[in-house]
């Protein structure tokens, strides 16, 4: 990894550099927006490698549902069952009159826990939805840390 570091220009609105600086204060990256920005690139990088297709990953898969929408929880379920090899487990919670928070725990190849990911958030009312996932193999998981590593102090 180590190599020149190359300067670029970046064009965004002033509000988004905003936002991104307190976020970058939170994560502990103080006044250092190259590292900041390297540290998010990174992690899409590690996100991208999970997607070779027989890694082992585990992760969840988080979505808000809207609870009115005919159908829409036995689709959902029904997407569930045909996976019962990837899904572990599920919480359900129902968030208000007509919303549903559900996470499931996710555990199989990284090409099956993608394609249940890609059914469920890709169906039709699923208002908000995220995978994350980490690699369980021993060649992976070094790398894959740098997702719980955030505000280390190398340049
Ligand atoms: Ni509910």
């Amino acid at each position: 990894m180590a190599s020149d570091l190359v300067r670029f220009s970046v064009a965004m609105p002033e509000s988004m550099l905003e936002q991104f600086d307190e976020l970058s204060a939170r994560r502990g990256i103080i006044a250092n927006r190259s590292e900041a920005v390297r540290d998010l690139i990174r992690e899409r990088l590690v996100e991208e490698d999970l997607e070779s297709p027989d890694v082992e990953v585990v992760g969840s898969i988080t979505m808000v549902y809207n609870h009115h929408q005919q159908g829409l929880s036995q689709l959902l379920d029904e997407i569930q069952h045909e996976h019962l090899d990837v899904v572990i487990s599920k919480m359900h919670v129902h968030l208000d009159h007509g919303n549903c928070l559900e996470t499931l725990a996710v555990r199989g190849s990284s090409a099956s826990v993608h394609a249940l990911a890609d059914k469920l958030l890709g169906t039709k009312g699923v208002r908000h939805g995220k995978l994350v996932c980490v690699a369980t193999e021993p060649a992976m998981s070094a790398e894959s840390h740098h997702h719980h590593h955030h505000g280390h102090g190398d340049a």
